[in-house]
């Protein structure tokens, strides 16, 4: 045991997100409960939690083992991001401006804007500074707070493109102890390329596209924008079966501007998450009853484009899990700050803070699939978390909706600086 590192974390003011019930995800009234312990103490050893406890109780550390003196600050697992778009080149602040002068995310879409305007900037940036500049939002989201984050490719829109995107995650992945998990997003939009031919982009998806990224092993997850003006529900459900030829489970971008089937082909399609949701109705709560699919609410997205919420009070309600993520991208949400994802789903969407915290941790690992690995402070899982400063309690943090409470932050039990 020469080898082993050991992290003691003293003095913490309250430890929370403790997981005793070791559950997948959380559901319906589960969600409530945020389990805390105050006046604690936290040990690491390997990068995994290893134990926790009363202060009183706090064995002394070796000589050898790192002390870390929380100062009675919180101690939290760290954020989980399920749904982010955050390789991408530029920006498009002129979109945000033409959005206050009145124009729908839709018309800004049917103008060349959107989705498009972001394809062609990434086809310009060559791969290395497509890199760089998502390593700058890599190292934001790490800053605050974020331990997993899902990432999609989309702003591609040919084979070649959406590869670079691709392998660019992957890097990450192999650059950061930041958790990452990759998506394949080439139904993001049909590209300028193929205009007027749906059909053939969809042809293309399914023949070349999946097969290269799936060969590669290049994406965990498969992703369609299904929605009216984007794709449909048929041509969704054909990209979801070309996709789970090569493993890769389903994660949809569904009924953000209209209840459009998504859901329904999400669910039947045994999707892992159906995500966005601002236009869903009760049909759709029922329809996620019974399935093993985690609906994710994306309030950054409804507050920037300020579009209704998903009705995520009304699902906890009616016993389903939730999952809040930030959907970090250049055009519906330029902002990856979880914690006040975590405000908006309590101050928009009626979530209590610890059904809030649950949805943006331990539901949130469910999302991409990590939820025995991440999410909770549980003996064995891996050692994402953060350190605050004293606050007063852990509603506090949502509360303090621009406060920046989150002081230190540990990846694989190392701290992050
Ligand atoms: O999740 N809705 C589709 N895709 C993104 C927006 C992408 C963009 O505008 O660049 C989203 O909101
Ligand atoms: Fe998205």
């Amino acid at each position: 045991t020469h080898n082993m590192k050991r992290l003691f974390i003293i003095n913490i003011g309250i430890l929370a997100g403790i997981d005793s019930r070791s559950k997948r995800c959380l559901k319906g009234k589960e969600m409530g409960t945020l389990e805390t312990l105050p006046n604690a103490y936290l040990i690491i050893e390997n990068g995994r939690f290893k134990d926790y406890g009363k202060m009183d109780d706090c064995p002394s550390p070796a000589d050898k083992a790192e002390v870390i003196d929380a100062k009675g600050g919180a101690v939290l697992p760290s954020w989980c991001d399920s749904h982010t778009h955050i390789v991408y080149a530029g920006s498009r602040e002129q979109e945000f401006i033409d959005k206050i002068r009145g124009l729908s995310y839709a018309e800004i879409a049917r103008r060349g804007g959107g989705i498009l305007n972001s394809a062609d900037r990434l086809h310009e940036m060559d791969e290395e500074e497509l890199y760089q500049q998502a390593m700058s939002r890599v190292d934001e989201i790490i800053r605050k707070g974020t331990g997993c984050v899902e990432i999609k490719s989309g702003y591609g829109l040919n084979t070649e493109d959406e590869l670079k995107m691709l392998r660019v995650i992957r890097r990450i992945k192999k650059t950061t102890r930041l958790k990452v998990v990759a998506t394949f997003l080439g139904a993001h939009a049909v590209s300028h390329a193929y205009k007027g031919r749906q059909e053939e982009y969809v042809d293309l998806i399914i023949h070349e596209m999946i097969p290269a990224v799936g060969k590669e092993k290049l994406a965990d997850f498969i992703d369609v924008f299904c929605d009216t003006g984007f794709f449909t529900p048929e041509e969704t459900a054909r990209i979801l079966k070309a996709g789970a030829e090569y493993g890769m489970r389903p994660k949809i971008h569904a009924d953000e501007l209209a209840s459009s089937g998504g859901v329904e082909v999400g669910v039947k399609h045994n999707a892992l998450s159906v995500d966005h949701l601002e236009s869903m109705t009760e049909a759709e709560i029922q329809l996620l009853k019974n399935s093993r699919t985690m609906p994710t609410a994306l309030p950054g997205t409804s507050f920037f484009l300020n579009m209704p919420f998903a009705l995520g009070r009304k699902m906890i309600d009616a016993g389903l899990p939730l999952a809040l993520a930030s959907d970090y991208n250049p055009g519906s949400t330029p902002s990856g700050d979880m914690k006040f994802i975590v405000s908006l789903g309590c101050i928009k969407m009626r979530l209590l803070p610890e059904e809030a915290i649950n949805a943006a941790t331990l539901n949130g690992a469910y999302a991409m699939g990590l939820s025995k690995e991440y999410g909770s402070v549980m003996r064995g899982k891996t050692a994402n978390f953060f350190i605050t400063d004293p606050i007063p309690s852990i509603e506090f943090i949502p509360y303090a909706y621009t406060t920046p409470v989150i002081d230190r932050v540990f990846l694989q039990g190392e701290e992050y600086v």
